[in-house]
């Protein structure tokens, strides 16, 4: 999967990067409102969240499979200066440092995980980097549309919930859009999650 996305980001075919934070994550934080805490952005390609995370003076760290996604997130960060770890990981199978985060954050990382047990095991991941009680939001890709020629991955509510349950408990789940600057954006997922009790 790597391999696939460092291409993409090479040669530009990244249709998911709008260059601006996704509106369901702005109004999560807003209107919840997520106090200040350390976060965490898997899978958090040229940094589009994890900056706007940082301008409003989260601590933050993302992390992506593609060097090329973390190389732009960098540069991006450094022209608006703004102070964000950025590393290159592989979530599924590597921890990353700074645990435990009081929120996690993954917009299309999950959904972009092929299998239900490599979808268990990044859940059970992203649990093992969370703060008791901290929290966990993912914007996934919404089977009840139909695939589309371009378009992400898709999950239905029970896969998502699936994968999930046995680490985190699920706060809300709703359907929804990718923020996006197309007129039809795809139908999403938004999934807001708490770390379970008694969870390592
Ligand atoms: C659909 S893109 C979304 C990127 C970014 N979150 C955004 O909203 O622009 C999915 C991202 O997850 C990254 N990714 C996929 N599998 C990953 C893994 N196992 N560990 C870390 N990142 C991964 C990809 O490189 C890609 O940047």
């Amino acid at each position: 999967m790597g391999k696939r996305f460092e291409e993409r980001y090479k040669t530009g075919d990244t249709p998911w990067d709008h260059g601006t934070p996704d509106i369901n994550l702005i109004d999560m934080v807003i209107q919840r409102p997520i106090s200040k805490c350390k976060v965490l952005d898997i899978g958090c390609g040229t940094g589009n969240n994890a900056i706007w995370l940082a301008q409003q003076h989260f601590m933050v760290t993302g992390c992506d499979i593609s060097q090329t996604a973390i190389e732009k997130a960098k540069k991006k960060a450094s022209m608006s200066n703004i102070n964000c770890s950025f590393i290159v990981a592989d979530f599924l199978n590597n921890g990353v440092p700074g645990s435990p985060f009081g929120f996690v954050f993954d917009r299309g990382c999950l959904h972009s995980v092929d299998t239900d047990e490599e979808r268990r095991r990044f859940a059970e991941n992203v649990a093992s980097h969370l703060e008791e009680g901290g929290l966990w939001l993912t914007l996934a890709g919404n089977a009840d549309e139909q695939v589309r020629e371009i378009g992400p991955p898709q999950l239905t509510a029970r896969e998502l919930v699936t994968a999930v349950e046995p680490y985190c408990e699920v706060i809300s789940l709703a359907a929804s859009h990718f923020g996006s600057n197309q007129s039809n954006p795809p139908q999403a997922w938004v999934c807001l999650m708490r770390k379970r009790k008694g969870i390592q």
